[in-house]
């Protein structure tokens, strides 16, 4: 049994303070009652606390879907840019998350964030097969053979190789593009190897997530069977 107080604290929530005034406000509930009160006693283990509706737990794997507006970098800080970290509420910015991957500046849709540095590498790496599927609009228009050819692994511009990745033209400029690697402007530069410059880019899924009908800009907790789904 631990303090209701003690427990959002140890969530990350804020300092004292912040948390006693989360409390005030009536978005905290336990077990679906708003509980305006932080000296009462939960059972941790068993308590359903939430914040906006979404459950907090303490110290454990947090991961976030952010549906990334172009124009944010990815990147804890910059001297110059914006970045996707700004985007986080002030509640989730404290729970010392970091970008899965990169989307580039002008990219848009699904970046995931976590404060679990073995899911992160898990996620990230070349090894676990990952699939990410984009959105691209892109000149000319994609052929069997460019469909072929992404099956085989492409040899990029500078002469560096990709894994095996499917392509599926939607029609003329349009293509949905699946790969399990994360090298630097990767499509864009698949894409432009085969004679189809990027005009638009956007991450619709990463594993078995999807970006659904989350608005562009906005962020959605994960829940803690979508965390074990992402093998945790
Ligand atoms: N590939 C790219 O070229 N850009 C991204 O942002 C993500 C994948």
């Amino acid at each position: 049994m631990d303090r209701l107080d003690k427990f959002l604290c140890d969530c990350g929530l804020g300092t004292r303070s912040q948390v006693k005034a989360l409390l005030k406000s009536g978005r905290i509930t336990v077990d679906g009652i708003a509980v305006k009160d932080g000296n009462i006693k939960i059972n941790t283990q068993a308590a359903c606390v939430c914040l906006d509706g979404e459950r907090v737990s303490a110290a454990g794997t947090v991961v976030v879907i952010l549906n990334k507006p172009a124009g944010y970098v990815t990147a804890t800080e910059d001297a110059t840019e914006p970045t996707v970290m700004q985007l986080l509420p002030t509640q989730l910015r404290k729970l010392d998350l970091k970008p899965v991957g990169r989307l580039d500046k002008q990219t848009e849709g699904l970046l995931l964030f976590t404060n679990d540095g073995e899911l992160l590498h898990r996620l990230i790496s070349p090894k676990k097969q990952v699939p990410k599927v984009y959105y691209a609009r892109h000149e000319g228009t994609a052929s069997q053979e460019d469909v072929l050819a992404f099956s085989e692994g492409l040899t990029l511009r500078d002469g560096s190789r990709c894994l095996p990745a499917k392509l599926k033209p939607l029609g003329a400029g349009e293509s949905l593009i699946s790969v399990c690697e994360g090298k630097y402007h990767q499509v864009r530069r698949m894409m432009a190897s085969r004679g189809m410059p990027v005009t638009y880019l956007e991450r619709r899924e990463e594993a078995f997530l999807k970006l659904g009908d989350l608005p562009r800009g906005a962020v959605r907790v994960l829940t803690e069977e979508e965390i074990r789904l992402l093998g945790k």
